[in-house]
């Protein structure tokens, strides 16, 4: 594994272009398996999961073609096997979209359960129940979610107990295959989920309610997309690059947004006193950092609230904010393991259950440290830039799973960051 080697404090300049968004591409990618063409992609972010991905989908018998440097995906979705094995599903608990789909398409899946990660035990027993609901016999057994059709997928009313982004995702998969009407009640809202259903609305698929808790789909199947699907930015990405702007305190220019998406990473930070100017229709951001910093309430939510992915960046910057902040966690139940890490370059954080309490402001001192999950790792970035001195970011593969090539993007900036095999 890679590590980064940060001398900081670093100070920064220029403009930034955010990559496509990790958590659209990869459910539009596993929707390819619901066609009987090819399917073709662009803006497609060059990550590790989105290798992971496509070696699920060539695993299952489809050709795949990536064209890394433009960012342009095909998919042949000659699907043989309707396997998604564990050594695959085990690196990206998304592998558990290939149940969806398979369902969906094929009447059946053999799908490895995904298992936990760093941040929580991950179940999926809401997918399960819901697939039950439409006629679908689950079994799981040796770590796999064996799936079957009965006879057919019939709709009927699936009420989610928690709102969970990818069990929305499988369900839309299944119900525009499935016939009758099925309703999704407490579905999610996430821009990433609207983005799917969106994209299937235009291959022929009849839904409402994308965006709000209650989503409608009247079955009826789908035909081919008749041109490329562009992959949305990644507001977390984007909500990343703020977060750095104002950390640094380096005036910004953040192109490829979507401010519509951001609205409440967008007040969070206004609200800590920076100025964020929305430009050319919310796809440029221009940040200009304050010298002070107000201290925040945050509690993380489903979308639209504040999005659990950039808990980690803002529990970083607020170590900067003038006075007591406090972060509640809402979603999952072990995501502050960067605290410890933070704590090593002389953060004042207490965690007491899923709320953290950080005391500012503090002057970070560079030191080794250690990444423990995908957002996490980005945050461990941005505290290196403001340490004083040397900070070595180790086990980097977490964060080359979500980020597009971080590093060389802050170089671009001017930032003193070096990556080195471990
Ligand atoms: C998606 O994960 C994202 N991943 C996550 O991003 C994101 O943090 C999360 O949504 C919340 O926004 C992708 O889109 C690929 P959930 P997902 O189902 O769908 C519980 C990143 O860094 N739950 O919305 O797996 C669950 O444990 C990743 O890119 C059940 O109990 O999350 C959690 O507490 C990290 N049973 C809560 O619901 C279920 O069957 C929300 O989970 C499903 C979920």
């Amino acid at each position: 594994m890679d590590a980064l080697l940060i001398e900081g404090p670093s100070k920064l300049s220029g403009k930034v272009e955010v990559s496509g968004s990790k958590n659209s591409a990869l459910p539009l990618l596993f929707a390819s398996i619901l066609f009987d063409g090819k399917v073709t992609f662009e803006n497609i972010p060059r990550l590790w999961d989105i290798e992971t991905t496509l070696k699920l989908l060539e695993l299952m018998g489809c050709r795949t073609e990536w064209e890394k440097e433009v960012g342009r995906v095909s998919v042949f979705p000659e699907v043989k096997t309707k396997v998604a094995p564990y050594d695959q599903v085990k690196k990206m608990r998304a592998g558990i979209l290939a149940l969806g789909p398979l369902v969906a398409k094929y009447g059946e899946a053999k799908v490895s359960l995904p298992g936990g990660c760093a941040i929580g035990a991950r179940p999926v027993n809401y997918h399960i129940e819901a697939l039950r609901k439409l006629g679908v016999r689950v079994e799981v057994e040796e770590g796999y979610i064996h799936a079957s059709v009965k006879d057919k997928l019939v709709g009927t009313e699936i009420l989610f107990p928690e709102v969970t982004v990818t069990g929305t995702e499988n369900l839309l998969y299944v119900g525009v295959m499935a016939e009758g009407t099925t309703v999704l009640q407490n579905s999610a809202c996430e821009p990433e989920v609207v983005a799917l259903g969106e994209f299937l609305k235009s291959c022929g698929a009849n839904i409402s309610g994308l965006g709000t808790p209650t989503i409608t789909i009247e079955g009826g199947g789908l035909k081919l997309p008749s041109q490329p699907v562009q992959i949305p930015p990644d507001r977390i990405e984007a909500g990343t690059w703020i977060s750095i702007s104002l950390a640094t305190r380096s005036p910004l220019e953040i192109n490829h947004c979507d401010a519509s998406k951001m609205t409440s990473v967008l007040a969070a930070f206004r609200q800590m006193g920076a100025k964020i100017e929305e430009l050319n229709q919310g796809t440029t951001l221009k940040v200009t950092p304050a010298e002070i910093y107000h201290p925040l309430h945050i509690e993380t939510a489903p979308y639209p609230g504040f999005p659990t992915d950039m808990q980690a960046q803002i529990l970083t910057l607020l170590c900067l904010a003038q006075g007591r902040s406090t972060v509640v966690e809402s979603i999952f139940e072990n995501r502050f393991m960067h605290v410890a890490e933070l704590r090593r370059l002389g953060a004042q954080i207490e965690v007491n259950g899923n709320v953290a309490t950080v005391e500012g402001p503090v002057e970070f001192q560079g030191a080794p440290i250690m990444a423990t999950d995908l957002r996490a790792s980005a945050c461990l970035v941005l505290a290196g830039l403001i340490s004083k001195g040397s900070t070595r970011v180790s086990r980097l593969y977490h964060l080359d799973r979500g980020y597009q090539r971080l590093d060389e993007k802050l170089r671009r900036l001017g930032a003193k960051i070096t990556r080195v095999a471990e």
